[in-house]
């Protein structure tokens, strides 16, 4: 998938939901690429977030495209209805897929761009056979479930082998980072391949997230 140099994707979990709507104008108003939308299911991870009916909301608001990002068991059930509320790029985990090549091409044939995401815990390979087939690969750098935990540092090593990997293989994936990226941590992983960062309680924790959000998208400039 063709992207900016770097892509921030602000993640929506860490907005305030009493006032949603003005949190997505802000995004919409800010340097902000994509709208990360985390769908936890209470079962995949140990959080239930929000579903369908929300997203649809932030849909009707947002001018910008919505990364969905599947925390959920069986996601294969729920990705036409993800699609309909208005996902551009549809994120599976590797975790929850036996099936994830079926699983990506019905992504496809659902006009979104598909992604795969790891836990920390799994090794990059797992991807070996599929790489060529992706628009995106989201590396955890937490363990997925909660918003505001630490970052971890073994991401590094992974992003520059997947970068390896799509090099190799010829593909067009986009490497995104998601979990604990803040200012420190986001030139390295720029550096070592990473073209998207979520970034939820680092923007929207901070005194002026507009400001935040340019900080971060001018590091691939610095
Ligand atoms: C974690 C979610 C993340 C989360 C990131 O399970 O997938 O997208 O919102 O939040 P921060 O940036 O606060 O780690
Ligand atoms: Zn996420």
């Amino acid at each position: 998938m063709k992207v900016s140099d770097l892509v921030i994707a602000p993640s929506v979990l860490a907005a305030d939901f009493a006032n949603l709507q003005r949190d997505v104008e802000m995004l919409n108003q800010s340097a902000a690429d994509w709208l990360h939308i985390d769908i936890m299911d209470g079962v995949f991870v140990p959080n239930i977030s929000f579903g369908l009916p929300v997203t649809e909301a932030i849909r009707r608001h947002a001018q910008k495209p919505l990364d969905v990002h599947l925390m959920i068991v069986q996601p294969e059930r729920y990705l036409e209805a993800f699609r309909r509320a208005g996902a551009e790029i549809l994120t599976v985990h590797y975790e929850a897929c036996p099936h994830l090549h079926r699983t990506v091409q019905q992504i496809k044939d659902l006009g979104a761009k598909a992604g795969v995401a790891l836990n920390p815990h799994t090794p990059v390979n797992v991807l070996d056979d599929i790489i060529g087939d992706l628009d995106l690969v989201l590396i955890m750098s937490v363990n997925p479930g909660f918003g505001g935990q630490k970052f971890i540092e073994r991401t590094y090593a992974k992003v520059r082998q997947v970068a390896q990997m799509i090099a190799d293989s010829g593909s067009s994936a986009v490497i995104e980072i998601d979990g604990g990226v803040n200012q420190q941590n986001a030139p390295q992983l720029y550096e070592a391949g990473a073209r998207a960062l979520v970034a939820g309680s680092f923007v929207f924790n901070s005194p002026n997230p507009t400001t935040t959000i340019s900080e971060l998208k001018a590091i691939s400039r610095t």
